[in-house]
């Protein structure tokens, strides 16, 4: 099984977190997402030992919203003394609304508007993260306005590649994100903020792409940010206090996925930082990473059921559920591998070839092609999408007016709560005029 909170069960049902995924799909209904919290405690508190014993106390891993986003979360965050990264004026709100301490959250994003900013000060985000020098002037006029002193941190990108796919690729210099350090812009840009009057510059933040398995990618980043940190400090007389080393450890999506094992993978990110500090001379900073994917995706599974099955001979095969690219859009959009169970037929060989679909209008509209399942799948099966706990909710849309279905939370190897209500066709139509 790719995660460990995956079994079978004696009738042969998918078990995930210690429950009958079949049993879940009846109760609640389909399509469902669905997540472990334990797990996602158990990550957590991964991070938090590793970070710990790796660096100091000061270091705390800040959970990225982006990858899953509801009020439930955050209160689990918040038990579990993580920090978190937000990038919008919603991810706050909801983060507020859970009575999550926004002195914890890091605001990112590349294009923060003029609200955006006030809303974040007015709910007490704890640190700006700079894109660019607009936002640091924007930043530096509310601040001054309102007469604070705003904590921030300059995003950089230190120039590499980490050999994951292209979209989620952001370390590089060419990207959208962040200030470039081999262009000489990092260094005017630190430059800059270190005259304004409002912004009280803590250090750098960067982040080099999600689903990231190739060695090293994160140690590299770490020597090149604190070598900049150096310059920063010979040039402009700047101590760097804190430095974010952004979020991106892959994950098992299908069996021939590495696992990463967390305390292993801040060891030697901590082996990088103080390996560097020493050589440069340099007092460790307060040190952050982003885990967003790694905390919650092997966390989460999506349940559907079989509609139709269409076998076209010669050709190729079909099955149809009743969810699709709305729920689960990252095949879609980056033909993204994954693990597809049929939940109730797992005691039986997979000699049956086929596409698994959704119910959209768009041929593109798929969760996986080619996959092996029971010979006898049909209507009224169910079907289990694994390693979806990270960007299948966050990134739903309503297309075709599919209303995005609850998501429900395991706990306990007994206990099930819906944390997010699914939405109702009232609710598609809430806004109309
Ligand atoms: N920090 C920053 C600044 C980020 O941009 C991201 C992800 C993270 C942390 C969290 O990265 P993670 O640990 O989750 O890999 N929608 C894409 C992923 C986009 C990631 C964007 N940034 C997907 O579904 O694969």
């Amino acid at each position: 099984m790719i995660c460990d909170n995956l079994s079978v069960s004696e009738k042969g049902h998918l078990l995930f977190a210690g429950q009958d995924t079949v049993e879940i799909a009846e109760k609640y209904g389909t399509p469902l997402y669905v997540l472990d919290e334990d797990k996602i405690r158990e990550k957590c508190r991964a991070y938090k030992r590793a970070f710990a014993r790796y660096f100091d106390e000061r270091a705390i891993p800040l959970y990225a919203s982006k990858a899953n986003s509801f009020r439930r979360l955050y209160e689990i965050m918040t038990e579990e003394g993580m920090g978190i990264d937000v990038v919008s004026s919603g991810e706050i709100y909801t983060a507020y609304k859970a009575g999550f301490d926004l002195s914890k959250a890091y605001f990112h994003s590349n294009n923060k508007t003029d609200e955006d900013i006030s809303f974040a000060m007015d709910h007490g985000v704890g640190c700006f993260v700079a894109d660019n020098i607009e936002e640091v002037k924007a930043v530096e006029t509310e601040a001054s306005r309102r007469g604070i002193r705003q904590k921030m941190l300059l995003r950089l990108t230190p120039g590499i590649d980490p050999h994951s796919f292209e979209a989620v690729a952001t370390g590089k210099v060419d990207s959208k994100f962040g200030t470039a350090i081999e262009t000489g812009q990092a260094l005017e840009i630190t430059a800059e903020t270190l005259k304004t009057e409002h912004i009280e510059l803590m250090g750098f933040h960067c982040h080099v792409g999600s689903q990231v398995f190739t060695e090293d990618v994160f140690e590299r980043a770490a020597v090149i940010m604190l070598e900049f940190a150096a310059e920063a400090r010979d040039k402009l007389g700047f101590i760097t206090r804190e430095l974010d080393l952004g979020g991106g450890y892959g994950v098992r999506y299908v069996d021939s996925d590495p696992y990463l094992d967390i305390d292993t993978k801040v060891r030697e990110v901590s082996q990088a930082v103080k390996g560097a500090c020493r050589r440069l001379g340099l007092d460790l900073p307060e040190i952050h990473m982003e885990p967003g994917r790694s905390i919650v995706a092997d966390a989460g599974l999506v349940l559907y059921t079989v509609g139709t099955v269409k076998k076209i001979p010669g050709y190729k095969n079909y099955v149809s559920v009743d969810g699709g690219m709305p729920d689960s859009p990252r095949y879609a959009l980056y033909k993204s591998a994954y693990t597809i169970f049929v939940a109730n037929k797992m005691k039986e060989p997979c000699t049956f070839k086929a596409s698994v679909v959704g119910r959209c209008c768009e041929s593109g509209d798929i969760l996986q092609e080619d996959v092996m399942l029971p010979k006898s799948v049909g209507r009224y099966d169910t079907v289990a999408l694994c390693t979806a706990g990270a960007y299948h909710y966050s990134m739903a849309s309503r297309y075709n007016k599919i209303p995005i279905p609850a998501t429900v939370m395991l706990r306990g190897g007994d206990e099930s709560y819906i944390a997010v209500k699914g939405e109702t066709l009232e609710d598609l139509i809430r806004n109309d005029l």
